[in-house]
This record gives structure tokens, C-alpha cells and sequence, in this order.
């Protein structure tokens, strides 16, 4: 066999693996720059607006990303209502506090007056994350976008994914494990409890029946302690806390500065303190003078949960509606469509293997000449 044919064919594949490297699944920065050129700048005019008048938005928004990605990716799955016949996320026990579903439609409804069909609603829960730490005086993270919107949810999946608010530390480090992230990316991530609020029913067994003791937990400062029953009575299932007793609303190390005082509120968050990475963790950014270190590890494991099983290119829809799936398109008409629809990938793969005879021919004819 003529060895140029096989250099040929070696040449000619470079450019068919860039061309194919280029189709992999991936969220990028700027996706909507072309299509959409104003959307991360309406989700954070929205965004200003409404923590303006409901700061306690900032902490729902945050967690609700947090949800998604844990539970089949950051697909906007939360956002689905039950229908007939299906349970869905937000209706598992684990959710049913989570909260920011009428902020997600009315930064929709902006974005599909601007540019109707184009934002997915995974990418609003995650730019509005993003956007509730920033106007926390938190880090602004540059994310990516692209994310499309899933077509299912299952109430059934959220207990096998998220971890529950009494989990040992062994716990936490294996659910976070699922997703590739580290223990370092939990002790970092767990730090968004720096904002926010959670329900006495959250951790009112660290009050009155820890472990099934009948007792209060030992690890909880004896003021904290205090207060927080003050706050909630054995049977409360209103009332919200802070999460961080030091500044609920701002994005800072008060959270870890709690911890090494016995006052974190959740099991989950004392726990932090049971393994040596994520115990020196707390223990150096509650000893620390600037955040700066925080804000880019911070940074560095939120765009790691944001790409944790995104959809993109041909998976996945842009729903019209935040809580439903889109209605099936009509059944293939006799007319030919106005303009040609999307190639898929195995329609791309074709056009490259097509490219790609051409090139050997063209290859092996160029070499003739060497
Ligand atoms: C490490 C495992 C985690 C557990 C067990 C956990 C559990 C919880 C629980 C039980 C609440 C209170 C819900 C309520 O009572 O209303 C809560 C709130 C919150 N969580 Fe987590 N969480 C975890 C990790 C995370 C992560 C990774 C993020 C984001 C990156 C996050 C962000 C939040 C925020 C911001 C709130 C406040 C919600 C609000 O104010 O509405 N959490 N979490
Ligand atoms: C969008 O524009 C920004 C800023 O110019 C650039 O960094 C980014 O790569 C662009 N993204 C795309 C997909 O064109
Ligand atoms: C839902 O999405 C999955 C994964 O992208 C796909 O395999 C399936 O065909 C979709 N189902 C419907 C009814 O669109
Ligand atoms: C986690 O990392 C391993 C090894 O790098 C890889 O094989 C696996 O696909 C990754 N899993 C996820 C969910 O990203
Ligand atoms: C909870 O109680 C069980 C049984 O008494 C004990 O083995 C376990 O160590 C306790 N866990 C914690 C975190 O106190
Ligand atoms: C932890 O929480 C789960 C779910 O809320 C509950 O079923 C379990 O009994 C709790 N475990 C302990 C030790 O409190
Ligand atoms: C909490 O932090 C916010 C935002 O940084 C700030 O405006 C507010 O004054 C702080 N509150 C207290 C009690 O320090
Ligand atoms: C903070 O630093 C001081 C002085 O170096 C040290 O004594 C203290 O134990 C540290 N605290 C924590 C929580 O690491
Ligand atoms: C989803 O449920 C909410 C709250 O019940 C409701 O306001 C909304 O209209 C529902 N969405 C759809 C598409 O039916």
C-alpha cells in the first residue's frame, strides 16, 4: 500500500478531529452574544431590581442552581411542574422549601419579549445565581452559557442525589464524589450558606432530639443555642433563620467564622469540621483578613457545578414556558418548511466523513508532487 495514502489520510483527519472537537457538548462563555446580545444583562437589571426590594432572594436563587445540578444535571428540571401521573423535583420533601420559581418566570418573560425562544431556563437559574453572589458583595463569576432545557423530572431522584441537612461528613464527600467534585470543592461550595435562610424543621433536631438522643447537640455554642430556640419551637414549620448568623445577606467568611464558634446551623455544615481538608479549610478562611482567596475558589468549584450534566448543541429544547416541557411540535407537514432546520450531529458527522474523503484525495494528490 502506497505509504502517502496513509500520510494523506493522517493529514487530512487533523482538521476533521478539530471540526469534530469543536461539536463536543460545552457551555461557553458569551453563547447569546450573537443571538441574544443583551440576556445576561436583563437577567442582572432584573436581578438588581428584585434583590433590591427581596434581599432574601439572593440566598433561594443560589440554592435553586445548587438543586438543579444536583438532580440530572443543570437542566432546569426544578422547574417542571408535577403533571397527571408524575411527581415531580420540586414536589420531593427535600424541595419543598426550595424557593425563587416566580423570580425565574419574570426574568423569562423579559428575555422572551428581548428575544423570544433563544434563553434557555437552565441558563436563567444559573446567571441568576451567579448574579445573587455578586450583588451579595460576593465575586462576580464569569460563567458560561448554552445550557438547553431538559424534558423530565422526578421527584423519585432527588433523595438519591442531594444530600440531607443532618449528613456526616463521609456523606457529604460521597455525594459531592458523584459529580467529580473534591472535598475541597464541598467545603468551598458548602461556603453559600453565607447567605440565605433555612426552616427551624431544618436542623430543629440539633435542638431537641439530636441523633435520637432526646438531647440538643453537644457541637451547639450555648447562646446559639438559646436564641435559636427562641426562634423555633419543637413543632415550627415556618419560621425561617439566618444560615450565617454573622451577615445573612452578604457573601463574606462569616459563614466559616460561625463554624469554629459551634455556631453553624446545619448538621451538614458542623461536619465540615470532621475531616482534615475541609476542617483546615474553615479553620484558615475563618482566620482570614481578605476573602480574596475564598471568591476565587469559590469562582473556580461554581463553574464546576454549572456544567455538572448540561445539555447542549442538539440535546435538550429552549422551553417556552419554565415549568412545563414544550408542547410536542405538529406532526410533519406536506409543505416544505421555511427555512432548512438545524443539522443534528449525525448529519454533521456526515458532512466531515465527506470532508474527510475529499481531503485524502487532495492529500495524496499533493503529495505526488514530494
Ligand atoms: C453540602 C450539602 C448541602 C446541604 C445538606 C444543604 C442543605 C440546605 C438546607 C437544608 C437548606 C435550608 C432549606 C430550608 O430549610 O428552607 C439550605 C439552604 C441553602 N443552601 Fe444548601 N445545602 C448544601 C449545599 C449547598 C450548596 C452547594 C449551595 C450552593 C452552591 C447551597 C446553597 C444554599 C443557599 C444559598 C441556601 C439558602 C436558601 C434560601 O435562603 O432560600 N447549599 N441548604
Ligand atoms: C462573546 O463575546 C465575548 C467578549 O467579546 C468573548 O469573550 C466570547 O468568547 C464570545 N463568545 C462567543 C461564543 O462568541
Ligand atoms: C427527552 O430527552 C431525552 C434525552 O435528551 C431523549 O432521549 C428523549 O427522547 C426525550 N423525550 C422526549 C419525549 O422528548
Ligand atoms: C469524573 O472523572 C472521571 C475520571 O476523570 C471520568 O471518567 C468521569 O466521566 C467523570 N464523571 C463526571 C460525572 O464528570
Ligand atoms: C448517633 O447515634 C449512634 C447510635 O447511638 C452512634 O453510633 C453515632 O455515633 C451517633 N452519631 C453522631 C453524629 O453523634
Ligand atoms: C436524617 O434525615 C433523613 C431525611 O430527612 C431522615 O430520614 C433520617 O432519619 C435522619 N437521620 C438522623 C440520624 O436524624
Ligand atoms: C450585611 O452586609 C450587607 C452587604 O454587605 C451590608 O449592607 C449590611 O450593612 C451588613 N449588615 C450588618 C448588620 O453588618
Ligand atoms: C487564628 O489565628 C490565631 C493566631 O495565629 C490562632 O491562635 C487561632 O487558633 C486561629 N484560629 C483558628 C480558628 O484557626
Ligand atoms: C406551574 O405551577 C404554578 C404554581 O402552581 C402555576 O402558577 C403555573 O401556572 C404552572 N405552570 C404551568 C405551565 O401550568
Amino acid at each position: 500500500m502506497d505509504s502517502k495514502i496513509i500520510i494523506a489520510a493522517f493529514l487530512s483527519s487533523v482538521p476533521v478531529l478539530l471540526l469534530l472537537g469543536a461539536t463536543e457538548a460545552h457551555v461557553e462563555y458569551g453563547a447569546y452574544n450573537i443571538t441574544c446580545p443583551n440576556a445576561e444583562a436583563i437577567v442582572f437589571q432584573e436581578m438588581t431590581q428584585i434583590l433590591a426590594t427581596s434581599p432574601d432572594q439572593a440566598g433561594s436563587l443560589l440554592r435553586l442552581h445548587y438543586v438543579d445540578c444536583f438532580v440530572r444535571g443543570c437542566e432546569a428540571s426544578i422547574l417542571l411542574n408535577s403533571t397527571a401521573g408524575n411527581t415531580a423535583e420540586k414536589d420531593a420533601d427535600m424541595n419543598k422549601d426550595v424557593r425563587g420559581y416566580d423570580v425565574i418566570d419574570r426574568i423569562k418573560a423579559k428575555l422572551e419579549q428581548a428575544c423570544p425562544g433563544i434563553v434557555s431556563c437552565a441558563d436563567i437559574i444559573a446567571l441568576a445565581a451567579r448574579d445573587s453572589i455578586r450583588l451579595s458583595n460576593g465575586p462576580n463569576i464569569p460563567i458560561g452559557t448554552g445550557r438547553r432545557d431538559g424534558n423530565g423530572s422526578s421527584a423519585a431522584d432527588v433523595p438519591l442525589n442531594l444530600p440531607s441537612a443532618n449528613s456526616s461528613i463521609t456523606q457529604l464527600i460521597s455525594f459531592f464524589a458523584k459529580y467529580n467534585l473534591t472535598a475541597k470543592d464541598l467545603v468551598v461550595l458548602s461556603g453559600a450558606h453565607t447567605i440565605g435562610k433555612a426552616h427551624c424543621y431544618s436542623f430543629s433536631d440539633r435542638l431537641y432530639n439530636y441523633n435520637e438522643s432526646g438531647n440538643s447537640d453537644p457541637r451547639l455554642d450555648a447562646s446559639y443555642k438559646t436564641l435559636l430556640s427562641q426562634e423555633c419551637s419543637p413543632n415550627d414549620m415556618t419560621s425561617l433563620v439566618p444560615l450565617d448568623t454573622n451577615n445573612a445577606t452578604a457573601f463574606d467568611l462569616g459563614y466559616y467564622a460561625g463554624l469554629t464558634r459551634m455556631k453553624g446551623l446545619l448538621t451538614s455544615d458542623v461536619a465540615l469540621l470532621d475531616d482534615a481538608t475541609t476542617n483546615s479549610y474553615v479553620m484558615r478562611q475563618a482566620n482570614s483578613t481578605s476573602p480574596n482567596e475564598f471568591f476565587a475558589d469559590f469562582g473556580t468549584s461554581f463553574m464546576i457545578l454549572g456544567k455538572i450534566g448540561a445539555l447542549t448543541h442538539s440535546k435538550g429544547e429552549i422551553r417556552r414556558q419554565c415549568s412545563a416541557v414544550n408542547p410536542p411540535s405538529p406532526s410533519p407537514s406536506p409543505s416544505p418548511s421555511p427555512s432548512p432546520p438545524p443539522k443534528n450531529s449525525a448529519e454533521k458527522i456526515n458532512a466531515f466523513s465527506s470532508f474527510f474523503s475529499v481531503g485524502v484525495v487532495l492529500s495524496y494528490l499533493l503529495l505526488q508532487y514530494y
